[in-house]
């Protein structure tokens, strides 16, 4: 059992999320919902029984179930559906801002335009900065499995949107698709103003992370566990504060580690690494920012302290302008006085 105040403290602090794909938040409920308004078919019976198949063994598996979802995406309401259930559900975890990623690919490779996925997914950013006081930005994500020609023909078709877009990133299988084959890509899009990030070192190697930052240029690193591979990348990210974005409940399902009990965050705080919390996909690997925050300071050395550091961190790595950041610092500490 967590203890009560701690508890409460999770609760309290005002969080950034930096890392979650848009496309992860589609809970079953929504799935057979759009399914139903489109005459989509879908391979189960009910809602039950899909969110029974969220069982993966690792990222590919659960990549494979992920990518056949977002087939009920069709129109700009169905984005922005989606979306605007994320920051309901987000607000209520006390989520003051967040940096989200959409897979284009998935959805122009089906005949949805780009102009439909951005068009919903900012409708639903604006609604909710004005209802919910949520703030955010968009990060076009380009799939790794895909070749560099298709990223660069998704940047150009992007390109007419940015700025409507605050960087780019890279997502889907790691292992054998390392950052580096993405270079000429990320050096245009950086040309255009958008800000690099990669996943990196969560199934494959530590090589990858140096890969990301040396060759995309990348200003956080998404996942980034496997740094501990590598004790000079690990002092490396500590004195430069490069932030890993990570995301521990999707760790444990995707079985990076087989026990939270396992996860290095702790110690890599401890090294004064700037990690962060984020939920990823939560529709799928069972828990939403809250339940990601609960879940370490239940398994790990984190108490006060550590929540707070890590409330921080978040805010550091965000790309919110320097006066917003002390804002948001001023109101962490306040609630971890309280
Ligand atoms: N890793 C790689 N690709 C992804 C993920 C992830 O955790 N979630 C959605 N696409
Ligand atoms: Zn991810």
């Amino acid at each position: 059992m967590l203890d009560p105040a701690l508890d409460r403290l999770i609760r309290d602090l005002p969080k950034v999320e930096l890392h979650l794909h848009i496309e992860g938040t589609l809970e079953p409920e929504m799935v057979f919902q759009l399914a139903a308004r489109h005459g989509v078919a879908l391979p189960y019976p009910s809602v039950e029984a899909l969110r029974a198949a969220y069982d993966f063994t690792d990222l590919q598996s659960f990549l494979d179930i992920y990518y056949a979802g977002c087939d009920v995406l069709r129109d700009e309401d169905d984005f922005h559906a989606m979306t605007m259930a994320y920051f309901r559900r987000a607000h209520a975890d006390r989520v003051v801002h967040a940096e989200i990623f959409f897979d284009p690919q998935t959805h122009t490779a089906r005949g949805v335009a780009m102009a439909t996925v951005i068009g919903g997914i900012r409708r639903a950013m604006a609604d909710a900065e004005r209802e919910l006081g949520v703030t955010s930005r968009l990060i076009l994500c380009f799939l790794r499995h895909l070749s560099e020609a298709d990223a660069e023909a998704t940047l150009d078709a992007a390109l007419p949107f940015k700025d409507q877009l605050a960087g780019v990133g890279l997502d889907s299988g790691e292992r054998g698709n390392p950052p580096g084959k993405f270079a000429r890509v990320f050096a245009r899009a950086r040309a255009a103003g958008l800000r690099p990030v990669a996943h990196a070192g969560e199934e494959g190697p530590a090589a990858y992370i140096h890969e990301a930052l040396d060759v995309l240029r990348v200003v956080r690193i998404d996942h980034g566990v496997r740094c501990d591979e590598d004790d000079a990348l690990v002092e490396r990210l500590a004195v430069d504060r490069v932030p890993l974005t990570v995301c521990p409940l999707s760790n444990v399902k995707l079985r990076v580690y087989p026990r939270m009990e396992d996860h290095n965050l702790a110690r890599l705080l401890a090294r004064g690494v700037c990690v962060t919390v984020n939920s990823d996909d939560p529709a799928y690997f069972g828990g939403y920012m809250v339940d990601n925050y609960r879940a370490v300071c239940a398994a790990l050395p984190i108490g006060r302290p550590q929540l707070v550091q890590l409330a921080h961190n978040a805010v550091e790595a965000s790309w919110l302008p320097a006066a917003r950041k002390a804002e948001l610092d001023a109101q962490i500490l306040a609630v971890a006085a309280a």
